[in-house]
C-alpha cells in the first residue's frame, strides 16, 4: 500500500493492496470524476504534485505522463506517498 495526500485539503488516505485510489476516495465520500475504471476513458485523470506514480493505464501518452498526469482508477505509486492536485 501507499498514502495519497490531497493537496487542497491536506487529507491523507491509505491505499491498501488491491484497492484503487479512486475506490478509496469514493468510499470516503469524495466527488471524483470517473467512468470506465479500466484505464481507457480518461475521465479520472488527475495531476500529480509530488511522488512518482506507477502508471497502469492505456490512456496517457508518455508526454502526458511526463507532465504529471495520472489515472487514479488503475494506477498506483512507486513512492510511499503520492500528493495529488485534488
Ligand atoms: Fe476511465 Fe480511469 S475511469 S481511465
Amino acid at each position: 500500500g501507499f498514502v495519497v495526500i490531497l493537496e487542497k485539503s491536506g487529507r491523507e488516505f491509505v491505499i491498501p493492496e488491491g484497492k484503487s485510489i479512486l475506490e478509496v476516495l469514493r468510499d470516503a465520500g469524495l466527488d471524483v470524476d470517473f467512468s470506465c475504471e479500466q484505464g481507457i476513458c480518461g475521465a479520472c485523470q488527475v495531476q500529480v504534485v509530488d511522488g512518482e506514480p506507477d502508471h497502469r493505464d492505456m490512456f496517457l501518452s508518455d508526454e502526458e505522463k511526463a507532465e504529471g498526469g495520472m489515472m487514479i482508477c488503475c494506477s498506483g505509486s512507486r513512492t510511499p506517498r503520492l500528493t495529488l492536485a485534488l
